[in-house]
Formats: structure tokens, sequence, C-alpha cells
């Protein structure tokens, strides 16, 4: 089966842009199954460096097909950006495809996206305010705008105007003036509609298709399993199913469609807003760890939280996802650290937890329980070289570190990253696909 899955392990932010981008060298077409502008994606590229947001990695290579499926919601604004920054760069975004069964992120949905929060008081989830929330609960109460509708004037006008009313009774509710120009909106959706119409598409159909004739497929998660809606820490989640089983709803394809999942880790722990988060360090070795490893969001600008590798996390999303093994990233990050600790189980009201915990204060009184590894020294010269000459030339402490967390999650770690280039890169997977 030609097809791979990349899924972060953690909240987001594993370095997921990076592995897309070097497993796409080979794909035919890359393809997002859900979220939003929510997520960002940071690829760098020689000199390059891009942040993508709503686009497939793949849009950066001319010859790959990018899919936007059916799951994800879509800012029209935010694409038309990512689009033309993309031109900006001499690349045609020719290869996009976007699913006519998409949601739309429609102007009020950031609108209350922010009411809500402030609605929440100090439970508030630190979304990133993009919408994401309020437009799919429109798409599960069968009140959104879908990609396809921006090709029906008439669809398009009668859905607003049924919707509409609804939207500024509720935002009232919530203190927020929404000031909804129907006329306006329709036009606005209709220009994209007309400016993208070559890309519009039942992208099921393409994908199925493409999968029957032998097309490399990859399937690009975005935020990670711990944002997931029904397996993360809800209520501090995101709004979709981040997980494997989100491609088959995402895309429209069966699960026997799903090859192999590779899981993106990074070395550590890393999340944005608010939420649980047993390993996380307030201490200097928390701060070290933001500013060394660049922990500042692509999409918001915020600073992320940092803690120490969390195995519990990384064991339930190697089960949830049915990771054939991880690709772990930014283990640079963690060089000349004396000693490095792992998080490998909970300590709940004194009971050892080994596995997630579903419910959110029992999350919110775990003590990490942890076991110290010994680390390890940078290396002298090029990192370029040193993944030239292979997993063999890593620091023994690196190694170690990483045999300790195959035998712990119980999958190899395939890939090894170790700088942002795709040549900082150490693939010990017997073939690519
Ligand atoms: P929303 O997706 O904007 O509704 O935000 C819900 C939660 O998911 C917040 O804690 C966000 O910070 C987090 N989140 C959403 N997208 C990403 C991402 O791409 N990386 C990391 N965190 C994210």
């Amino acid at each position: 089966m030609p097809t791979l899955a990349v899924i972060g392990s953690q909240w987001g932010d594993e370095g997921k842009g990076k592995i897309t981008d070097y497993l796409a060298e080979d794909a035919d077409l890359v393809v997002r199954y859900q979220g939003g502008a929510n997520a960002g994606h940071t690829i760098k590229v020689g000199e390059e460096v891009f942040a993508l947001h709503l686009l497939p990695s793949g849009i950066i290579r001319e010859n790959v097909i990018s899919v936007v499926g059916n799951g994800l919601v879509i800012d029209c604004d935010e694409l038309e950006v990512e689009l033309e920054a993309l031109r900006k760069t001499g690349r045609s975004g020719k290869g996009l495809r976007l699913s006519d069964r998409a949601n739309v992120v429609m102007p009020y949905h950031r609108i209350l996206d922010g009411a809500e929060e402030k609605a929440r008081g100090s439970k508030t989830v630190g979304t990133t305010g993009r919408g994401i929330g309020p437009c799919y609960s429109d798409k599960i109460a069968r009140a959104g705008i879908r990609i396809g509708d921006l090709l029906d004037e008439e669809l398009l006008r009668d859905r607003i105007a049924t919707i509409a009313p609804v939207k500024e009774r509720f935002a009232e509710s919530l203190g927020a003036e929404l000031g909804l120009d129907q006329e306006a909106l329709v036009a606005k959706l209709l220009s994209f509609g007309k400016k993208w119409e070559q890309y519009i598409t039942d992208t099921s159909v393409l994908v199925n298709d493409a999968i029957k004739a032998g097309k490399k497929v990859m399937f690009e998660g975005a935020q990670g399993t711990m944002l997931d809606i029904d397996y993360g820490t809800y209520p501090y989640v995101t709004s979709s199913n981040c997980t494997s089983a989100g491609i088959c709803t995402g895309v429209g394809v069966p699960p026997s469609a799903v090859g192999e999942v590779i899981g993106v880790t990074k070395a550590y722990t890393t999340r944005v807003g608010a939420g649980p988060f047993v390993s996380e360090l307030t201490d200097e070795v928390g701060k070290h760890l933001q500013t060394k490893g660049g922990e500042f969001g692509t999409t918001t600008g915020r600073a992320r939280r940092c803690g120490w590798l969390d195995l519990v996390v990384v064991r339930h999303a190697v089960r949830l996802n049915g990771m054939a093994c991880i690709a772990l990233t930014k283990l640079d990050v963690l060089n000349d650290l004396d000693t490095i600790k792992v998080c490998v189980a909970y300590d709940v009201d004194g009971k050892r937890v080994e596995n997630f915990p579903s419910n959110v204060r029992h999350l919110e009184r775990a003590k990490p329980i942890y076991e110290e590894l010994d680390g390890w020294k940078s290396w002298e010269g090029s990192t370029a070289e040193l993944c030239k000459r292979g997993y063999e030339a890593l620091p023994q402490g690196m190694r170690s570190y990483i045999q300790y967390i195959e035998r712990s999650t119980g999958v190899p770690a395939g890939i090894i990253s170790v700088g942002k280039g795709r040549d900082e890169t150490i693939d010990r997977r017997h073939k690519k696909w």
C-alpha cells in the first residue's frame, strides 16, 4: 500500500512540517484531512523558510498534487494570502485541490471564537482565535457553508439567509455583534468560488483513484494526538480528530487505505494554550528548551510551554494511531544538558497510572514519575555531515536516549531529526514508502 500518514504524537508543533516535507520528496499526493489555519507548519528549504497554515506541505513542490480534504475548515482570506505568498516565491500552486465538501470558516466564526473564549472567564481554552471551534460546531449542527456552495449562487444565498439570523441571535447572547451584511458576504464568497473553480473538486474520488493507480499518497496531520477532540486533554483540545482515524472521514477513504503511520515526536514536550501538562517545566530548564528550541508559535507567535518528554503521552499516541514507528525530532535541542528526565508514569492521588487519564481533574492533580538519563555533548562540525555518517555517528548518550524511548513505546525511531534542514535527518527505515 503506497500510503503514509504523518501524525503528531503530542500537542502539535512536533516538527511535522519538516518530516512531511522530507517524505514528500517521493510523494505524488500530499493530503490534509483535518484542522484549518490554526495549524502552523514550518519548512526550511535551503535558505527559504515557508510558514504554512492551510496549504499542505506538498505545495512547495510543483510536481505534487496537494489536497485539502473535506475534513478541513477553510478560511478563504487566509487561503488567498497563503497562495499569494507562495506565488511570490515563484511557485504556481497549480497542484492544489480543494474538497467541495470542506467547510468554510466564516467571518462570524472568528468573532464567535473570541466571544466564547471571553464567556469562559478563567477557564479559557486558549484557542488560536481562528474560528475553528465555532466552524466545526456549525458543521455538526448542519449550519455550515461548504466550499462547493461557493460555486452555486442560489444555494449559497439560501444557506446564508437561513443561518445568519441564528448566528446573530447567538452572538447577541454572548454580548457580541456580528454586523452581518448578507449581500456583501455572498458576493465575497462567490468571488473566491470563481477564483478557485479550477481547484474545487470531489477530492475523495481523486485520492481513491490515485491509490488504486498505485500513486504515492501522504496523509498530513495537523495539531497532534493530545489535541484530538475525543482522545486529547478534553476540553483543552481542538475541534477535529487529529488521530489517524480522522483520515477516513476527513478525506473519504476506507480504513484499508491508510498504510504506514509515522508518529512525529519531539524529543521533549511543548504545548500552547491552556490545559494540563504533567511534565511541564516552569524553571530554568524549561526556559532553556524554549529558547534553544525556538518554541514560539508559527500561527500566533505565542511562547510554547515546555517540559520533559512524556512517555505516557507518546504511548497513548502510538496505540491510538497504530504508529509503525516514530520520527524523533529536535534531539539537538537537548545537547549539552548534564542529565535528561523522561516521564514514565503519573502519580494520581498516590496511585501509579500508566495510561493517559480521560478526567481533566485527575490530570491536573497528576505528578510526573521520572527516570533520569545521562545527557551528551554536541558534536563538532556540520550536522549535515554527521547525518551522512549515519546513526552510529550520533553521540552515545543520544543513542541511549533513543533506545530508551523505543523500549518504552514499543516502536522504532525510524527517522531521527537533529536540525531544521532536509539534510539534518537520519532515515533508519528500510524503504521510504
Ligand atoms: P483552536 O484549534 O484554535 O480551537 O485551539 C484549541 C487548542 O488547540 C488551543 O490550545 C490551541 O493553542 C491548540 N492548537 C490549535 N492548533 C494548534 C497547532 O497547530 N499547534 C499547537 N497547538 C494548536
